[in-house]
């Protein structure tokens, strides 16, 4: 397996005159866990057709294990895991049915998927309901059944299209855990996502808009090389007044609500929590209590997508 085991360059995709991926460029290297993190109609599951050779792209070029999406395609898919975002189980068939029938697409003999079937059963940790109908389990079991599909022929790349989509947190929790494990056994992972927890724990992160890579990096060196200044969270009563005046003080570059309190990013070094609170109170609120705090991922989401607008 190449060190670099995904490369792409200036790839495009367009529908008649619209472009679903513009000219996109990035690399994952092995062992990685990359996350594509956008919203809705952002171009995350096009990238992906393009990257299994499923969709052809419109300009560009890209390898996936050292092999050209366009004239090597049928050779790439053997090799890389697919949980699709609209993956499909037969329901009627019971969950080892289910993997035995997919190993048996990939071309692998009983004496072959035997013993795999049974370690991605402990995998997804499915051993014991193996007899369970695939239609009869829950939204998490389904989720981790369509990972084990997608694992079952032993790929060491794995293309997951938000695969948490619908499901609880905890079961989602469970699933990242899932994700670490296969890491740590030597997958490399693309993994798309619109939650922004997941995102977190993500080695890299590419964050997608409106068809663009807008930027891509560890979750920390997005918030320090993306945002224009220090994050503050501020405690203040009443809250909506206190965000209107917190908005309209210079250097304040963004503002908004946080749970039950206010958020802003500042610019440059143009206040400390002192003058911050000071200009508040100046602005008549009565209560306001800053503090400095972490950036967050969706600061650095709305500032991307502020610029891509
Ligand atoms: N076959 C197609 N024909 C025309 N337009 C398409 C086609 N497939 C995708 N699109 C459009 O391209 C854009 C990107 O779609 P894509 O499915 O890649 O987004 P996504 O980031 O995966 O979104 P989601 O989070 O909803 O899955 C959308 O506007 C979508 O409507
Ligand atoms: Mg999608």
């Amino acid at each position: 397996m190449p060190d670099t085991v995904i490369d792409v360059h200036e790839l495009v995709k367009k529908f008649g005159d619209f472009t679903a991926v513009d000219r996109v460029t990035f690399a994952v290297e092995r062992g990685e866990v990359v996350g594509y993190l956008g919203p809705n109609g952002s171009g995350k599951t096009t990238t992906m057709r393009m990257l299994l050779g499923l969709l052809r792209p419109t300009a560009g070029r890209a390898t996936v294990l050292g092999l050209d999406i366009e004239k090597q395609a049928e050779a790439i898919r053997p090799q890389v895991g697919y949980m699709s975002q609209k993956f499909a189980l037969y329901e009627d068939l019971t969950v080892r049915e289910n993997l035995v029938f997919y190993a048996g697409v990939y071309g692998m003999r009983p004496a072959e998927y035997r013993p795999r079937v049974k370690r991605v059963l402990e995998l997804i940790g499915l051993t014991g309901r193996e007899d369970e109908r695939a239609g009869e389990i829950s939204g998490g079991w389904r989720q981790r059944l369509a990972l084990g599909i997608a694992l079952v022929h032993n790929p060491k790349l794995l293309f997951l299209d938000e695969p948490t989509s619908g499901v609880d947190p905890s079961a989602r929790r469970e699933f990242w855990d899932l994700i670490y494990t296969l890491a740590e056994e030597g997958a490399t992972v693309f993994v798309s996502t619109h939650y922004m927890d997941e995102a977190e724990h993500c080695g890299r992160l590419g964050i997608m808009y409106n068809g663009q890579l807008m930027a891509m990096d560890t979750p920390s060196a997005l918030k320090a090389s993306q945002l224009k200044g220090p994050a503050w969270n501020i405690v203040a009563d009443p809250l909506i007044p206190a965000l209107d005046a917190l908005s309209a003080i210079p250097g304040v570059h963004r503002a908004g609500l946080l749970g039950d309190h206010l958020h802003a990013i500042t610019r440059g070094d143009a206040h400390t929590a002192a003058s911050l609170q000071a200009a508040m109170i100046a602005k008549g609120v009565a209560q306001a209590a800053v503090e400095d705090a972490e950036p967050t991922l969706e600061d650095v989401l709305v500032e991307l997508a502020g610029r891509g607008n």
